[in-house]
């Protein structure tokens, strides 16, 4: 079925394209968001009337294009990344779809980057993309919270990770964080979210979505 999506609806272009084959020959594991769930992204972010966009995980650059495919002149990105060999690989694959004006990656791990971008005082996230380190998910929920607007849009990826993030007892860190920041969005004053589990080219996984309230 991804496959019959894909060919129908998803218009991959030569740069979404070279981004896997460039990730893929850099010996990247193959993680990225597939294109159908790509393309969500990218719909949720333009209804979201998106101008800023925080990214944690960039590995090569996919999901990001999609994301920042989204944005208006002048629009801006912010991709945290801790690998240094992702980030170039993301770099030049940003640079080829012509994106490199608006989206900037950072390296280093995405706590110390996110600690830099609030004593930026920069305007508010409008769209938050979650999809790191597992362990850290709470965290990260907390500082895209910290650096969004009522209204903004949260997104977590793998959130259901084969059904194991069901499974209480799990010393797994990733089904740990993962439950932590369901436990944290489920009591928060300011989240409104759901989430849904997915199937298909990524195997059985899931999304989260939580709205900022005022
Ligand atoms: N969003 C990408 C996939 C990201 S894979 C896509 O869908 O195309 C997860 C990425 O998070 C990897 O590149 C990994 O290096 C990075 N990562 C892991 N721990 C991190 C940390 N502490 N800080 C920032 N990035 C981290
Ligand atoms: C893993 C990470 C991801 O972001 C993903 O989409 C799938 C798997 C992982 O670390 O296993
Ligand atoms: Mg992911």
């Amino acid at each position: 079925m991804d496959a019959y999506f894909t060919d129908l609806l998803i218009a991959e272009d030569e740069a979404l394209k070279a981004a896997v084959a460039d990730s893929d020959a850099a010996g990247m594991p193959q993680i990225a968001v597939a294109p159908n769930q790509g393309k969500l992204l990218h719909l949720l972010a333009l209804t979201q009337g998106a101008t800023r966009i925080l990214e944690i995980g960039t590995l090569g650059g996919y999901s990001t294009i999609w994301l920042g495919r989204a944005l208006p002149a002048g629009g801006r990105l912010v991709s945290l990344e801790y690998s240094p060999e992702h980030a170039d690989v993301a770099r030049a694959n940003l640079a080829r779809a012509g994106l490199d004006e608006n989206v900037e990656v950072r390296v280093g791990p995405a706590l110390d980057s996110l600690a830099a971008l609030e004593s930026e005082a920069a305007a508010p996230f409008d769209f938050s993309f979650i999809d790191a380190d597992k362990a850290n998910n709470p965290h990260y929920v907390e500082w895209a919270l910290k650096l969004s607007r009522p209204g903004s849009l949260i997104v977590v990826d793998n959130v259901v990770r084969d059904g194991s993030v069901l499974d209480a007892t799990s010393e797994d860190p990733a089904v740990v964080g993962t439950r932590r920041m369901f436990e944290l969005v489920s009591t928060h004053p300011r989240l409104t979210a759901t989430a849904v589990q997915t199937v298909g080219a990524r195997g059985y996984d899931g999304l989260l979505l939580a709205r900022v309230t005022g």
